[in-house]
């Protein structure tokens, strides 16, 4: 970190995700659901963040390239429309890789206030420390904690035009009456002036996105299996990790990609936090995770439900990602 300059990191309850009981609650109720899940936010602590990463650059996960192609083609023109100071929030920031394109852009025009707003602590102040080093000039605001503590402070804050980035289509992972919900509830937080970045992923050939839900090298399974190997480290989970294996599955007319992780055989499994042993038929499955895919008429009923007007929609030149603004 450059001499003298901090980031200011607000603490919220992603401090004590775990020791709150937060995750042992979740995993209790999932487990003993019926059809078994997980929530996806668990997949986030440092080492479910790292894979995520090492998911972004992989050949199959065309999302990150294409959102990034975008941003290089838009980023400049989108923050030229701004006049005064401007600040940038963004929801689940992990590394802030693609971010920097709009903090470079937004740098060019003016003075520029940047609050990422990550559930991982860890990954947070790795990114902070890093911005603040490469851009002496901008001012950062973290917040660790949950997306509901990133509208909180974006309530709190004004007197700056507020932009809100949600970027990588993890508005894909919230049912779609939930993410408008979360939309309206956004641009609420964002008031009087906001802007909201969306990216969403595209409905496309189900082979594509096959590939890029499980990729030939076996990071997604890794990144899927943490979660039991989170239990495993946090519960004092007794999972065997390969007794379980990655699934993704495109169901074509919800438009989403489904993972799940399938149990190999009969087996049971103590949980000795949670003081429960949980029971799997051979072939049973965990749904861990849900990424819905858009068609453009899709997002254009996602910004009515939110309550918003759709001022653009860009796609990268094949077509498989969109960045849109959102007023
Ligand atoms: C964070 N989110 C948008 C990713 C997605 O594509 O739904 C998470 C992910 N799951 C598997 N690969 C990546």
């Amino acid at each position: 970190m450059s001499a003298g300059r901090k980031a200011l990191v607000l603490h919220g309850p992603a401090d004590t995700i775990a020791g709150s009981g937060e995750f042992a609650r979740a995993v209790r109720a999932g487990l003993c659901a019926s059809p078994k899940r997980l929530p996806c936010c668990y997949f986030y602590d440092a080492a479910g963040s790292r894979l995520f990463e090492e998911i972004c650059a992989l050949p199959e996960y065309y999302l990150t390239r294409a959102e990034r192609e975008i941003l290089l083609r838009e980023a400049r023109a989108f923050a030229g429309t701004f006049s005064g100071p401007v600040m940038l929030a963004e929801l689940g920031s992990g590394s802030a890789a693609k971010t920097r394109i709009l903090i470079d852009a937004f740098l060019r025009r003016g003075p520029l206030r940047y609050a990422p707003v990550d559930i991982s602590r860890s990954a947070l102040a790795e990114s902070s420390r890093a911005l603040l080093n490469e851009y002496p000039e901008l001012q950062i605001t973290s917040v660790a904690g949950t997306y509901e503590d990133g509208l909180r402070y974006l309530r709190r804050t004004g007197g700056e035009h507020k932009v809100v980035a949600w970027l990588g289509s993890s508005a894909g992972n919230l049912e779609r009456d939930e993410a408008a919900r979360f939309l309206r509830r956004v641009a609420e937080a964002a008031a009087p002036r906001g802007r909201l970045l969306l990216g969403l992923d595209l409905r496309k050939d189900e082979r594509v996105l096959l590939r890029a839900y499980d990729d030939a090298q076996g990071v997604t399974a890794r990144f899927n299996r943490n979660l039991l190997a989170r239990i495993n480290r946090e519960l004092g989970g007794r999972f065997d990790l390969s007794a379980f294996r990655h699934r993704a599955v495109y169901r074509r007319e919800a438009g989403r990609i489904e993972m799940h992780l399938v149990s190999t055989h009969a087996q049971q499994v103590r949980i000795d936090a949670l003081g429960l042993t949980v029971r799997f038929a051979a072939g049973e499955t965990i749904h861990t995770e849900n990424s819905y895919k858009y068609s453009l008429p899709e997002i254009e009923t996602l910004a009515r439900d939110a309550g918003l007007r759709l001022m653009a929609s860009w796609l990268d030149r094949e077509q498989r990602f969109s960045l849109n603004v959102l007023a």
